[in-house]
Formats: structure tokens, sequence, C-alpha cells
């Protein structure tokens, strides 16, 4: 499998610095957390850092793994930066078995990584190896900005729009796929560049979500449309799952 964010891991963080997260993602999973008694948390995609720092913070044990190993890099050197000291692992996650002997009460797998994966059974056999790593009624959590209502957005979106720097997404789909093409303008007098990353999204809404869930062994699967905790619906800006692993059978 191509790591698609090789180079793209090293200017990623224009999107903003680590600690610059939605506060009410913090509240969200804090609240969902505490009620379920988690204290042991992967982040199976874990990008450059943001949730592990933001995890870490909120006083939990964090693990992080990524495909990627540029992406492992750059978030090593970000929370170095910051003070912590996370264990990471370079891992596919559908196969985390291969990486971790250890269970969690919590798998998050955040903003729009589980969809690059574009067959059944590859989402299936991730589903099933995040479960496999989840103790009795550990719960997985798993976000995206793809919805119902994004996708009806305009194709192109300025997303960073700096002196210095523009990042633009111009984004496309047809009925199972959405691919963004991430266009990175440095317009500075130090750095005139540009680059372009083509991401390829499969479409996974509110009802794949239920079914591939329940087929691998999921259960109490709850999709969120924001994180204030309302139900997803046509006009939602997020698509949140939150669901629970079904007890091994012996
Ligand atoms: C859009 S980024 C999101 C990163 C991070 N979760 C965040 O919220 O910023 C998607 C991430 O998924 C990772 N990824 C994609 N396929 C993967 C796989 N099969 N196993 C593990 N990580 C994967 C990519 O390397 C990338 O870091």
């Amino acid at each position: 499998m191509k790591d698609l964010y090789e180079k793209f891991a090293y200017d990623y963080d224009e999107f903003g610095a680590i600690e610059e997260y939605l506060g009410d993602e913090k509240t969200f999973l804090n609240k969902i957390f505490s009620e379920h008694g988690v204290n042991n948390i992967l982040d199976c995609a874990c990008g450059t850092g943001q949730h592990l720092l933001m995890l870490a913070q909120s006083g939990y044990n964090v693990w992080g793994s990524d495909y990627s190993n540029s992406m492992i890099e750059v978030a090593h050197k970000n929370l170095q930066m910051r003070g912590y000291n996370i264990p990471l692992h370079q891992c596919d996650f559908r196969f985390l078995e291969q990486e971790f002997d250890i269970t969690f009460d919590a798998i998050v797998c955040l903003t729009n990584s589980l969809p690059h994966l574009h067959t059944e059974e590859d989402l299936l056999t991730a589903l099933r190896s995040m479960k496999n790593r989840l103790n009795k009624n550990g719960l997985l959590v798993l976000t995206q900005g793809t919805t119902h209502f994004t996708l009806t957005l305009p194709s192109i979106e300025v997303v960073v729009n700096r002196s210095d720097f523009s990042r633009v997404f111009v984004k496309e789909h047809n009925n199972l796929f959405q691919t963004i093409h991430v266009l990175d303008l440095f317009h500075s007098p130090q750095r005139l560049e540009s680059n372009q990353y083509d991401i390829v999204y499969r479409i996974l809404l509110d009802e794949d979500y239920k079914r591939l869930l329940s087929q691998a062994g999921y259960t109490n699967i709850r999709v969120y449309g924001d994180y204030n905790m309302n139900s997803y619906n046509e006009n939602s800006w997020r698509l949140i799952v939150v669901a629970e692993a079904l007890p091994k059978c012996r």
C-alpha cells in the first residue's frame, strides 16, 4: 500500500499547530470516555499527534500508531517538543495485532482515516482488527467531515489562507469514492513552491457504518452529527460514530 502522506506529512500541520483542535471535540471525547471508565486509548491513525496530545493532556494513557512512517516521525517531534513521550508504532490498522499484544479501553480512528480503505473486505478486516484490540465493551470512535451535506458543497474550498501560504481542496466524487486534490501553495520570498496530494476516500455514510460495524461484531452503534451529541442527519457537518465491542464468544 502506498503511503500518501510520505511527503505531505512534513507540511500537514500548515492546517494549524497540533494544539489547535476543536474544543468541543475534546469535551465530546472526555464525556464518552468518562461515562465508560476509559483509561487506556490507542489512536490507530494518529497522524501528526494532535489527538494524542489532547488525550494525554486530559490524563489518559495513550498509544499512537499510523501507517505512514513520515506521520509517525512528525508526531514524535511534535510530542517530544511539548514534553510528551508517547509510544508510537508504524502499523496498518488492518493488522493491529501484529504490533500490539495489549488491549485498550478505547480505540480512536479520527478525521477521515478509515475511508482510506476502499474495499468492503479491507474495511471489515480493519474494524475486526480494532475490535480484537479492545477490552470487553471497549469503545471505538470514528470521525469524518464527509457527510450527506458536505458532499453537496462547492467543489473548491480554501482551507488555509495566509499571506505566506494557501491550502486549497479541489473535491470530486461519484457514488463510491471522493477524491480530494490538496493544493499547497507556498508564496513567500523564503519559500515559493507548490505541491499537490491526491487522496481518495471510500464514501462511508451513517448506514454504511451501521452495517459494517454490526458485521464486524460491534453493538450499541451511535451516529452523531456534531460534538454536541446531536443525532446525524442530512444537514450534519460531521459524522461521528461510537460503537462498543461485543464480548468475544467462547
Ligand atoms: C487525514 S489523516 C488524519 C490524521 C489524524 N487522525 C488527524 O486527525 O489529524 C489520515 C491518517 O490515516 C492514516 N492511515 C491511512 N490508512 C491507514 C492504515 N491502513 N493504517 C493506519 N493508518 C492509516 C494516514 O497515514 C494518515 O495519517
